[in-house]
């Protein structure tokens, strides 16, 4: 795998000057004080994982679906945890981005911004949809945190659902509604009341909404840190009935599913799910800056717009992440034909891998550009993970499901890229599959 001209730079650049040899030495120590600050300043564990993911050498540029290392190397990347859908430094987003550097990058938060409030129009516009309030965050969990806030100001009441498996985030409102008990250790208690529902259990909204309690009902139309879990539509459907039947709010947490990562602007709105949220982030920024919001309906927002003040936050809507949204949710839906061609290869790729590996491999979920394989025991599925980074294909692991390798491609692959990282998925599983047998 090759690097691009501006990344050969980069990593010429990290590798220090000199000749080959002196180069590789710079490279190679530059590394290697990278991972001693992580260990110093972070965590052993986190240098420990970066190190083993990069085989030793560190990012250090990317264009497009690769990510250019230290060593000159260059991986192709299926990971990143959803973030750049578009590939990396697509050239319109970052022009848009140079552009708000170059004039005004941050707000005065006083005065009026015109490309915060252009991007708030943008994206209501593109999701063509009766929701017309928006409110900017800077990640996941702070979307998650205002959307739920908004339910329970709105609605005058306390309980939120849930669902067993579903991630949304590890601040401490947003820890509240993820499911899996891994990222509470050590924490007692919750600060809000949460209830987390059986994905097949069509009553489940119903009997906790009779009381007058629930606030409001949270899914994922598809659990991706879950292990890629794709929720029945059929239920859905009926807890949004029953949510509205109840008085109830419905909000869809698309922060990794949606935005045509699934195929869909939003998979809820899609499916004509009433829901009063969509929750956006991961891709929003176009793969360059942080962005994610709420996109919710007038009633829901209601107690934001009596009191702008009742949540905010000082970079909430920033500038330079605001300038990212309008060419960023032009150039996905330039690309989302060319998402959908891909997503056919990869799907039918991993049908043909799981039926030649039938006993390592014993599920493979997904939809559009976000998969799962799931292997037989975590054991295999880490040795597959390490086979993919010598073979320079990244992939993001699901830290709540450790069975299963999630596959994240961006929409910036030809057919090409996604035969290679089928060939090398083919490669580590059948190496990892001989490995584990031997044991
Ligand atoms: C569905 C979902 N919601 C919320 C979050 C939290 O997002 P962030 O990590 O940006 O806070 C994530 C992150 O993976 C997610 O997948």
């Amino acid at each position: 795998m090759s690097g691009g001209g501006a990344n050969a730079a980069a990593a010429a650049e990290v590798g220090g000057g000199g000749g080959k040899e002196g180069r590789a030495g710079g490279e190679l120590r530059n590394a290697q004080r990278t991972f001693d600050l992580i260990r110093r300043h972070f965590s052993p564990r986190l240098a420990l994982t970066g190190s083993f993911a990069g085989r030793g050498a560190v990012e250090v540029g990317a264009e497009g679906c690769r990510v250019t290392l230290s060593d000159g190397r260059s991986v192709l990347d299926f990971g990143s945890y959803a973030v750049p859908l578009l590939g990396h430094r697509h050239p319109a987003v970052v022009a848009g981005v140079r552009r708000a550097l170059d004039t005004l990058p941050t707000a005065t938060r006083s005065l009026a911004n015109p490309v915060t409030a252009r991007a708030a129009a943008t994206l209501v516009e593109y999701f063509e949809s009766a929701l017309p309030k928006v409110y900017f965050g800077l990640n996941g969990a702070d979307a998650v945190e205002v959307a739920v806030k908004l339910a329970r100001l709105a609605s005058g009441r306390g309980r939120i659902l849930a669902v067993r498996g579903g991630f949304h985030g590890k601040s401490t409102g947003a820890l509240a509604l993820t499911h899996s008990p891994l990222f509470r250790a050590g924490l007692r208690g919750s600060v809000i009341d949460v209830a987390h529902a059986d994905p097949e259990d069509t009553g489940a909204v119903e009997r906790a909404a009779v009381s007058g309690e629930l606030a409001a009902v949270v899914f994922e139309p598809v659990q991706g840190e879950n292990g890629v879990v794709p929720l029945p539509v059929a239920v859905l459907r009926r807890w949004c009935a029953d949510a509205r039947r109840y008085g109830a709010f419905v909000i869809a947490d698309e922060i990794q599913c949606g935005l045509r990562r699934c195929g869909e602007r939003s998979l809820a709105l899609a499916e004509g799910l009433p829901v009063d949220a969509v929750l956006v982030g991961k891709p929003l920024g176009g793969g360059v800056v942080p962005l994610s919001a709420v996109v919710c309906s007038e009633e829901l927002y209601a107690p934001l717009e009596a009191d702008p003040f009742l949540h905010s936050a000082t970079f909430g809507g920033h500038p330079l992440a605001c300038a990212a949204l309008p060419p960023a949710l032009a150039a996905i839906e330039q690309l989302a034909a060319h998402g959908e061609v891909l997503s056919g290869a990869l799907s039918e790729g991993l049908t043909r891998l799981r039926g030649r590996h039938a006993d390592a491999v014993r599920e493979v979920r997904g939809r559009g550009l976000l998969w799962g394989l799931d292997y037989a025991t975590p054991h295999l599925a880490g040795e597959v993970v390490l086979g993919l980074a010598d073979a320079g294909l990244l992939v993001s692991p699901c830290l709540s499901r450790p069975t299963t390798v999630r596959l994240l491609p961006s929409l910036a692959c030809g057919p090409p890229e996604v035969a290679e990282a089928l060939a090398a998925l083919e490669h580590a599983t059948a190496t990892a599959a001989a490995r584990c047998a031997e044991r």
